[in-house]
């Protein structure tokens, strides 16, 4: 396949972007997207400049590290997949295509498709996690009897792998799939009720804090998110901050 790759190119946080333009050769349907990266930066780099900057890591759809806006989309044209996992058998020969980082205020490029992605990871400290009492007297987990259907919810929504690309896909660049699947993936849970109505305002508190912008139910996220975490975790979240902040004010 024969591409014409239109790819953002910014020196840092500060500077002026653009988009750079490269015709690329040679492509195989079967690469990932990220192997045509690859040999993209193996062309630039022979050419004697700096090849693109992008975030990846396990390249098999889990850790969340390929944010890339392509074409448009978050992740690209495929639906339930990550960047790593798109094929470029999804386009044709001769096709343009736009390759951006995530846009979002609380996700600043650090450099070309490279973004700073660390407001997650504040959000998961404000809240994200069960405390447990490491006295002895710990309860095993497997003791404690869950609900199979409520099971099979909180592991839907711990699969959310912080990719990002339900904010980068929101036109108010929203978090609040994010952090409702991580809100849910506890609230569903025994272990996670006694934190319940702590967690769900610290991390919303936090959320707001980082500057992401607030829901207004067009759903993208969803359509877009690689994982298939579902709207109904946002009306969880919504039900329990209302209750927690109801209760807070007695
Ligand atoms: S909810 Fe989906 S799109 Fe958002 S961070 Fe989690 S896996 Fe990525
Ligand atoms: S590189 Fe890990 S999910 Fe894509």
């Amino acid at each position: 396949m024969n591409l014409t790759l239109k790819v953002w190119r910014q020196d840092g946080p500060e500077a002026t972007g653009h988009m750079d333009t490269h015709a690329l050769g040679g492509v195989s349907p079967d690469m990932s997207f990220l192997e045509m990266m690859d040999m993209l930066n193996d062309q630039i780099i022979r050419a004697g400049e700096e090849p693109v900057a992008f975030d990846h890591d396990c390249r098999e759809g889990i850790c969340g590290m390929c944010s890339m806006f392509i074409n448009g989309e978050a992740h690209g044209p495929g639906r339930g997949v990550t960047t790593c996992q798109l094929h470029m058998r999804s386009f044709n020969d001769g096709d343009t295509i736009a390759i951006e980082p995530w846009r979002a205020q609380a996700f600043p490029v650090i450099k070309d498709l490279t973004v700073d992605r660390s407001a997650f990871d504040r959000v998961i400290q404000a809240g994200g996690y069960i405390s447990v009492n490491t006295s002895g007297n710990t309860i095993d987990a497997n003791a404690i009897p869950v609900p199979k259907e409520q099971a099979d919810d909180a592991f839907s929504a711990a699969t959310c792998i912080g990719c990002g690309a339900c904010v980068a896909s929101c036109k108010n660049a929203s978090a609040m799939l994010f952090v409702s699947a991580k809100v849910s993936q506890f609230a569903l849970l025994p272990q996670g009720q006694p934190e319940r109505e702590s967690r769900v305002q610290r991390m919303v508190e936090q959320m707001d804090k980082e500057g992401f912008g607030n829901c207004t139910n067009t759903g993208a996220c969803a359509v877009e998110c690689p994982k298939g975490i579902d709207l109904s975790n946002i009306a969880r979240m919504n039900r329990d901050f209302m209750s927690a902040t109801v209760k807070s004010k007695k």
